[in-house]
């Protein structure tokens, strides 16, 4: 399963890459808002600089909802760096862009999927990702992980390439769940992933042999 980090902050980007186990990054115009990232020139900038930081594939997002539009930014985004995904939305025009640019050999991760029609559809254009939100659809009372299972079954009945990357990840339980089912990628904070890593047995157990270790080596 790939680990990718749902963020455009580059201090967690590091941090997530540091660890050893980062497969790749998906930013949104929300999380580049939220870095106060704005403006055409500081995005693809920004950009650029969250290519710089990771090995793996970067995905970012088309803010025109016409095909031309997404065309031309697509084409645009690309050029900042080989790591780039264009990110674009399940819409009509979206799914004609996804076409487009599967017919061009350029990767592309198919956003806002909250149905098993809408990630089919997305597969039979060629997509390389889709990314359902599962964390959105838990918020709405709507079993987000089911809808993966769902996904993961449709596309191994007809052997679509296209991956299925567990995207508005919220837990590290979302996780495991999205493992078991078989998702290829995960995509979610960087507190999600860190809390893979917390059990209190390690933690009592670590201490203990600390202790132990210091008792006879005084
Ligand atoms: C997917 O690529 C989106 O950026 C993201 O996972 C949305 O997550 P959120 O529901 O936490 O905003």
């Amino acid at each position: 399963m790939k680990f990718f980090i749902d963020t455009a902050n580059l201090a967690e980007i590091k941090e997530a890459h540091a660890l050893g186990v980062l497969d790749g990054v998906t930013t949104n115009p929300s999380l580049m808002a939220k870095e106060g990232i704005t403006g055409k020139n500081n995005i693809m900038s920004h950009y650029k600089a969250i290519c710089d930081l990771v090995d793996g594939d970067v995905s970012a997002e088309v803010i025109s909802t016409d095909f031309e539009g997404m065309v031309r930014e697509g084409e645009e985004l690309i050029e900042i760096d080989d790591k780039i995904v264009v990110k674009i939305p399940i819409i009509k025009d979206g799914v004609k862009a996804l076409k487009y640019f599967s017919n061009k050999g350029i990767r592309t991760n198919c956003t806002l999927i909250f149905s098993a029609g809408q990630a089919l559809l997305a597969a039979k254009a060629g997509a390389t990702y889709v990314s359902p939100f599962i964390g959105r659809l838990d918020d709405i009372s709507t079993d987000g992980v089911a809808l993966i299972e769902q996904i993961v079954t449709i596309y191994r009945n007809y052997n679509y390439e296209t991956q299925v990357l567990a995207a508005s990840v919220r837990h590290p339980m979302h996780i495991m769940q999205c493992a078991e089912i078989g998702a290829d990628v995960m995509t979610g904070p960087l507190s999600a992933i860190l809390a893979l890593l917390k059990h209190p047995l390690t933690d009592s157990g670590l201490e203990k042999f600390l202790a132990d270790y210091q008792k006879g080596n005084q």
